[in-house]
C-alpha cells in the first residue's frame, strides 16, 4: 500500500494553503484564479535542509528536517511536518523558535513524511 499523501494546494494570491482530503473533479478557485498545486520536492542540490529525514526507534518516528538542520526564524521556517502511513496522517504545527522536528507514536512499515516551509515550499522524505 502507498502512504496516504493528499494533494495541498496554494492561493498564490492570498496565501491560502488547503489540503485535498477527498478528491473530486473540479478546478479548486481562491481570488478568482487557479489555485496552484505544490510539487512534493524531495531533492536539492547542496545542503539539504529541507527533505525529511525519518528516525525510527519501536513506536516512535521522529522526523528532522533536514539532514542539516532547517532554519526557525520568524521569516523563514517549517510550518508544519507530517508522516503518513497507509492509512493513517499524522500533522505537527510548528512555530519560529521551535526545533523544526517532530516526534509520533506510530508502528508502521512505510512511513512517509512531509514538510511545508515557508519560503521553499512542500518537501517529502526520499
Ligand atoms: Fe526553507
Amino acid at each position: 500500500m502507498v502512504a496516504l499523501l493528499k494533494r495541498i494546494y496554494k492561493c498564490n494570491v492570498c496565501g491560502n494553503i488547503v489540503e485535498v482530503v477527498h478528491e473530486g473533479k473540479g478546478q479548486l478557485v481562491c481570488c478568482g484564479q487557479s489555485m496552484q498545486l505544490l510539487e512534493e520536492k524531495t531533492a536539492e542540490p547542496g545542503k539539504e535542509k529541507h527533505a525529511p529525514v525519518l528516525e525510527v526507534s519501536g513506536d516512535t518516528v521522529v522526523v528532522k528536517v533536514g539532514s542539516v538542520q532547517h532554519p526557525m526564524e520568524e521569516g523563514h521556517y517549517i510550518e508544519w511536518i507530517e508522516v503518513s502511513t497507509d492509512g493513517e496522517a499524522y500533522r505537527k504545527y510548528l512555530k519560529p523558535g521551535d526545533k523544526p522536528e517532530a516526534s509520533f507514536k506510530l508502528k508502521a512499515e512505510k512511513l512517509t513524511a512531509r514538510a511545508y516551509c515557508n519560503m521553499h515550499g512542500l518537501w517529502r522524505s526520499p
